[in-house]
């Protein structure tokens, strides 16, 4: 059974290799460039990672080491981490908010950041990266649920990009609008990605 649980400082060797991991699968699909290389390289780095460990929470999914692709129509439950205290998930619907230890032993499959520091009124998904052999689990649907929970108050924004119709039909499946566009620049090139977002899960008085 794969769970939920908030990352902490010893998960990021780990977050780092599934994220170049899962960036390759997704983006390098002619082969890996140098400049491909060195983004993976510099934008996963464990201390990179620790600097915005260190301003939001990040949540990971581990889980058994047998996950096996889903069968058409099989659905796989993610469910909150065990060792979490129970009044907290059913208070915030998110595991307990302090750190839980991490599981060394069990393979981490999926994770998700946000940035909640740079706009007042909106957060940033900035990453939701699932292991290339655990998509289609419910994995990056219950990440999403819990990033947007952890801030049910703001609108939830990303941008992802249009060639990556797998994650945009899964944004959109999930309820996002688009909002907008905006440009990733690599290696002199500009890559079109699309901006969408989601309204507060709930609304301030
Ligand atoms: C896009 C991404 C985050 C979606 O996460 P995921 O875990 O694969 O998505 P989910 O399993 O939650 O939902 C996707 C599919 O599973 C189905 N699904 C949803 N919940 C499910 C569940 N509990 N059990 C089984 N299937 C489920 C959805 O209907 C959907 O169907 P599809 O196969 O036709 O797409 C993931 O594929 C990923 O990491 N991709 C690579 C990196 C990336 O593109 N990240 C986004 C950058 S902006």
């Amino acid at each position: 059974m794969s769970s939920i649980r908030r990352a902490v400082a010893a998960d990021l060797p780990r977050i780092a290799a599934l994220a170049r991991w899962v960036w390759l699968d997704t983006y390098a699909s002619h082969g890996v460039t140098a400049a491909f290389a060195a983004y993976v390289e510099d934008a996963f780095r464990p201390e990179t990672l620790a600097r915005a460990l260190a301003q939001d929470p990040m949540w990971v999914i581990e889980g058994p080491p047998d996950v096996v692709p889903p069968k058409p129509g099989a659905r796989t439950d993610v469910k909150p981490n065990p060792r979490s205290r129970d009044d907290d998930i059913k208070a915030a619907g998110l595991p307990a908010a302090q750190a839980l230890a991490p599981a060394p032993d069990l393979p981490l499959q999926a994770w998700a950041a946000l940035d909640s520091h740079t706009e007042p009124g909106r957060v940033e998904l900035t990453r939701l990266y699932v292991a290339p052999t655990c998509q289609g689990l419910g994995f990056g649907a219950a990440l999403l649920r819990h990033a947007r929970q952890a801030h049910s108050t703001r609108s939830l924004w990303l941008s992802a990009w249009e060639g990556n119709a797998r994650a945009l039909t899964f944004y959109r499946r999930e309820g996002a609008t688009q909002l907008g566009e905006t440009w990733f620049e690599l290696d002199g090139r500009r890559h079109r990605n699309e901006v969408l977002g989601w309204p507060p899960l709930e609304t301030t008085t």
